[in-house]
């Protein structure tokens, strides 16, 4: 199984998502069945390392972090099982791919799976380190519950 998580930039919260997900997958021996990737809609970042408060975060966290920044694609659509975007701009983005009505089943907010509320992962990039760490407590709680949903397939 191939989960995609996709923000605006690619820099913040797409690549924090993917480590802390990869990092939850290791460590219950999964990670030759699930694995997951990040990219962003728009274009402004690609090819850069994650943004320094999101490397800071993830390791502060005990998560490690590698990413190079890229831009969403039409084949994504076909190469993963989930596109998870991180706010409703995100969604809109992926849903404006051709094709995109195709594989509307796939195409879900992450918040959906949050056990503390739904609605957006907001945008952390004009913030500060506190607005980073919410965004990784977010991430955390709901990874746990989606993987909870997709762990007994996938064993
Ligand atoms: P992200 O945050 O979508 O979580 O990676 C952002 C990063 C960069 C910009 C906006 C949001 N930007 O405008 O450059």
């Amino acid at each position: 199984m191939k989960v995609l998580f996709v923000c605006l930039g690619n820099i913040c919260r797409s690549p924090l998502a993917e480590a802390v997900f990869n990092h939850k997958i290791k460590q219950l021996n999964l990670q030759h069945r699930i694995s997951a990737d990040s990219c962003g809609t728009g274009d402004y970042h690609i090819g850069d390392q994650p943004d320094p408060r999101t490397i800071k975060t993830a390791q502060k966290n005990g998560v490690e972090i590698w990413h190079q920044a890229r831009q969403l694609s039409v084949q994504d659509l076909s190469a993963f099982d989930y596109l998870f975007a991180m706010d409703e701009q995100n969604k809109r983005g992926i849903l404006r791919l051709p094709d995109a009505g195709k594989h509307t089943h796939k195409i879900k907010l992450i918040r959906e799976f949050d056990p503390q509320g739904q609605g957006d992962v907001p945008d952390p990039y004009y913030g500060t380190m506190n607005d980073f760490q919410d965004v990784f407590e977010m991430l955390d709680r709901t990874l746990d519950v989606f993987i909870e949903s997709i762990k007994h397939d996938q064993l």
